[in-house]
């Protein structure tokens, strides 16, 4: 079984959690276990996150930039895999996030991610201004579907 996780944060709204609630759901309806953390409520544990065998990754607009919670993950990630990159690459992860009318998060969060050299990205980074409408909702579920079917075929 595939087992993803939806890693995001979401403080102020609920907005990001909303988009990741529907990743998680089109993950599931496509047959895999799926684990939701919020950086906002928990540290990740890198050795927990090395059995995962794909992410996706959401963050509201901060300044233009992703969430510290989340930017701590990333950060974490980098110490970790000079120590060991087992289970830190060839991960095939996904993107979304939610911004309140600015959304020049796009561009920061794609560079970083591909900078993390951690696998293929799949499907298009979701995009969302304020609360997710049930477009964007639907949106989210595929991208959930097409990184589980993608590790299938
Ligand atoms: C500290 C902070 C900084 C923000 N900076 C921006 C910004 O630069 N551009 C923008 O479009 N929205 C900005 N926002 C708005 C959030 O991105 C937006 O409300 C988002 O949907 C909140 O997601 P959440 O409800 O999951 O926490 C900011 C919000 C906060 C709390």
């Amino acid at each position: 079984m595939v087992l993803l996780l939806v890693l995001y944060h979401s403080q102020e709204y609920g907005n990001t959690e909303a988009m990741a609630k529907a990743v998680a759901e089109g993950a599931k309806n496509a047959g895999a276990k799926v684990t939701l953390i919020n950086t906002d409520t928990k540290r990740v544990d890198i050795d927990q996150f090395r059995q995962f065998d794909a992410v996706v990754f959401g963050s509201p607009d901060y300044w233009g930039y992703i969430a510290g919670g989340l930017k701590i993950f990333v950060d974490d990630f980098y110490i970790a895999r000079k120590v060991n990159r087992q289970g830190l690459e060839n991960k095939p992860y996904g993107l979304f996030y939610s911004h309140g009318g600015g959304g020049n998060v796009r561009e920061p969060f794609e560079k970083l991610f591909r900078m993390m050299k951690l696998g293929s990205k799949i499907g298009k980074t979701v995009e969302s201004y304020g609360n997710p409408n049930s477009e964007i909702l639907e949106e989210c579920r595929e991208l959930g579907q097409q990184l589980v079917e993608n590790l299938k075929s």
